[in-house]
């Protein structure tokens, strides 16, 4: 009887200390538990990208000055960042910007995000002769952020098709309501054009997209020009792949990398983000065939990002 009582109060002592370890430990258990997952995410997103570019024959040395114009540069702390729009770039401007700046670094969040898009902001890869950049681009942490390709698409033609400025009411707006909508008499003054409420619809833009001409004239507006070909990530080793679907935690686990997690905070998301859960929805406009020819447009991108093929989209 004695000593089975002994025996449950070594038990209760166990259980206590195992309590107050839990407790103390509970936090950097979990710090772990995250860093361990989101390190396990970056090797399988480094892997994919060896496998679909296996075989890729060209080399950085192909990249010509246009290639490389999204390239930002921070000689401070070896990083280059690939910007790539409507993947939370502009707050990864801010940070950049932020860092600039001499510790205590100010919030990311004072810069405007007008003024943070001017590009005399940065230093660009082009910006350097040839050996430095390559030089740069060995030994710098390289990091992008993607998105799904076709929840990129929707979130572009809410900023630039529905909420237009003169830059992109001139030089597409106006163009795919002509050719798509067979709008005649438009006016050239953006302002004009949406107090009329004037708006290609979303398959306009996407006719737009699919039209031959459009990239027979020019390579895409960056707002939909595919991922890989604003950060060729067949060319460039990176060393970090975050994705707009897990911003918040790719993103301290990226400042962990860089050492800066103690020093400057990632923003807090909060914006009217289009979620992927409506995307079939914005696609019900698109006949299926055009789905289809869209998909392919944008297939690279699917694959090289581990992004599902949306076959609900593109199956009978
Ligand atoms: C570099 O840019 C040129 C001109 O825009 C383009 O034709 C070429 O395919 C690009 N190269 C790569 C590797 O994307
Ligand atoms: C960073 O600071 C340097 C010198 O203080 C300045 O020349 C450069 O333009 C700054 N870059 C950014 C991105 O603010
Ligand atoms: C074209 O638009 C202007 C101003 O919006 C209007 O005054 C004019 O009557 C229109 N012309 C035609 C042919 O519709
Ligand atoms: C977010 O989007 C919804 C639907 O598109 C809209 O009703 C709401 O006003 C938006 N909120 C903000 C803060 O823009």
């Amino acid at each position: 009887m004695g000593s089975n009582k002994g025996f449950m109060v070594v038990i209760f002592l166990m259980g206590i200390m195992v309590f107050i370890t839990l407790t103390t430990h509970g936090w950097d258990f979990y710090q772990q538990t995250m860093a361990l997952r989101s390190t396990k995410r970056q090797r399988l997103r480094k892997d994919l990208l060896r496998k679909y570019c296996k075989g890729v024959s060209q080399s950085l040395d192909d990249l010509k000055d246009t290639n490389l114009t999204n390239f930002i540069v921070d000689d401070k702390h070896g990083i280059i960042y690939c910007y790539i729009p409507k993947v939370a770039c502009t707050n990864w401007k801010r940070m950049l910007i932020a860092l600039n700046y001499s510790e205590p670094y100010p919030d990311p969040l004072v810069f405007e995000h007008n003024w943070v898009h001017h590009s005399e902001r940065f230093q660009y890869l082009n910006d350097f002769p040839k050996a430095e950049r390559k030089a740069k681009l060995n030994h710098y942490t390289k990091f992008l952020f993607v998105r799904d390709p076709f929840v990129r698409l929707i979130s572009a033609y809410r900023d630039k098709m529905q909420n237009y400025d003169q830059y992109f009411y001139e030089g597409y707006v106006r163009v795919i309501l002509q050719f798509y909508k067979k709008e005649t008499n438009l006016t050239y003054n953006h302002e004009v054009a949406k107090k009329r409420g004037l708006q290609p619809s979303f398959y306009n833009f996407i006719q737009y997209i699919l039209d031959p001409r459009t990239e027979r004239k020019a390579p895409f507006e960056p707002h939909w020009r595919q991922m890989f070909r604003l950060c060729h990530p067949c060319l460039v080793e990176y060393d970090f792949v975050g994705h707009q679907e897990t911003l918040q935690e790719d993103a301290q686990e990226l400042l962990r990398i860089l050492n800066l997690e103690d020093d400057i905070k990632f923003p807090p998301s909060y914006e009217n983000m289009t979620s992927v859960d409506s995307v079939t929805e914005w696609f019900q406009s698109v006949p299926l065939e055009d789905r289809r020819k869209l998909f392919k447009l944008y297939e690279k991108d699917f694959q090289l990002f581990g992004y599902r093929r949306p076959s609900e989209l593109l199956d009978d």
